[in-house]
């Protein structure tokens, strides 16, 4: 019996308008009603960029905004998929036979992927088919995770339409490994991951430790035993700013250029001549401090907690344009416009390289801010018009993923 499983609410439809227009949506499309819903929330990032694959914690919020699911199991062994943004094309397979594509991943390959993760971690013969239809109100391509919401819902979806249950630590889990059956699509993250692992050894092989057993900086700090701060000393120490050549850093471990590129180097980084080890272990290293000085300022609650926290953020924003290079001009621009203002902390959140930025402004500066940086951002630039109003928004924390059902 799995512990910490999703929460299943029973509501009242009436209560609640989304759930009551999705309903009537799924009426008039499929002509019977859903039996549940699923919701699993996008999320943001507060603190702790690109770092959680180096082993270091992160402090990421989920949101309000959302992918919402309305399902009926059908006895056919199909899987019939809408969404209530016509923009995003109707889909069905049989659930015996799910293709994720790719190449040009769609929409509904997310939704597979869900499916996929759940119905292999039960070995399920005889999988139940659905119909289901979706809504959704994360920006796309804004960083705040919509891809992730999408198969964490789809998995859910299958896992209750199927009659299991899992705890939420075993989904999350299971939607992370399943998410992998889509391939890279960002085209940054997965070479960032094997450069970090890169990096990671070569620090090891300089202080003695066997480089060989080490992935993720935060391995290099376990294994010599010391504080992060600690770390920024040895990367001072150890590493040169300018970018080592794969001949240098070859020569720095003992091995040939081709064991560096079958032993470390991944397949998206087979090809790349120059690393920039220094700037990115001191982005770890320095952003994994910032996040557990946020976490310390959070508990002891300072009377300048607020101007303590933004500071973090802005170091935070800093870091990842100056060491790990992945903001842009826009993400830059709309950091300065956010603080210029009213924000007391602003930073660019997710994997970068365009998205979303995250700010944290008082309250009583909410209204002025959204508007004067409306203004600055949106409304000076036709193409960013268009952007305004699904993508300046204020949220709030909310909930993990849930079922619902009409009480
Ligand atoms: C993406 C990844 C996350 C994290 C961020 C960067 O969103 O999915 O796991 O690495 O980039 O912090």
């Amino acid at each position: 019996m799995a512990t910490d499983a999703p929460s299943t609410l029973r509501v009242q439809l009436v209560e609640q308008p989304r759930l009551q227009k999705l309903k009537e949506m799924f009426l008039s499309k499929f002509g019977t009603a859903p039996e549940f819903y699923v919701r699993a929330p996008g999320r943001v990032n507060l603190i702790g960029e690109h770092i959680d694959y180096c082993g270091y914690a992160v402090l990421p919020m989920a949101i309000e905004q959302d992918i919402l699911i309305a399902v009926k199991p059908v006895k056919s062994q199909v899987v019939q998929l809408a969404n209530t943004d016509s923009s995003y094309l109707d889909f069905s397979t049989n659930v015996n036979n799910v293709q994720i594509n790719k190449t040009k991943p769609q929409w509904h390959n997310y939704f597979l992927c869900g499916l996929k993760g759940i119905q292999e971690h039960f070995g399920l013969n005889n999988p139940t088919g659905m119909n289901c239809l979706l809504d959704g109100t994360i920006p796309p391509s804004s960083g705040l995770s919509s891809s992730s919401a999408l198969v964490c819902c789809a998995g859910l979806v299958t896992l209750k339409a199927n009659g299991k249950t899992l705890s939420k630590v075993e989904l999350a889990e299971i939607c992370t490994k399943s998410e992998r059956y889509i391939g890279t699509e960002g085209g940054g993250m997965d070479q960032s991951i094997s450069f970090l692992a890169e990096e990671g050894t070569l620090l090891a092989k300089s202080k003695g430790l066997d480089w060989k057993d080490m992935s993720r900086l935060h391995d290099v700090q376990s294994g010599l035993g010391v504080s992060l701060a600690d770390m920024l000393t040895v990367v001072e120490a150890v590493l040169h700013p300018e970018p080592y050549s794969t001949e240098e850093i070859s020569k720095c471990l003992g091995i040939s250029l081709e064991e560096l590129r079958s032993q470390g180097l991944s397949q998206n980084t087979q090809d790349v001549s120059t690393f920039k080890l220094y700037q990115r272990a001191k982005h770890v290293y320095s952003e994994a401090a910032r996040v557990l000085e946020f976490k310390k300022i959070c508990n002891e609650a300072p009377a300048d907690a607020i101007q303590l926290l933004g500071e973090l953020m802005n170091q935070s924003h800093i870091s990842c344009r100056e060491m790990y290079e992945c903001s842009c001009p826009e993400l830059d621009r709309l950091v300065d416009i956010c603080l210029q203002f009213g924000a007391t902390g602003s930073r660019l959140t997710g994997a970068g390289w365009g998205g979303c930025t995250v700010s944290m402004v008082p309250t009583d500066k909410l209204n002025t801010f959204m508007k004067n940086v409306g203004k600055a951002y949106y409304q000076t630039n036709v193409q960013r018009l268009a952007l305004e109003n699904n993508s300046l928004f204020a949220t709030k924390p909310g909930s993990g993923a849930l079922v619902f059902v009409e009480a």
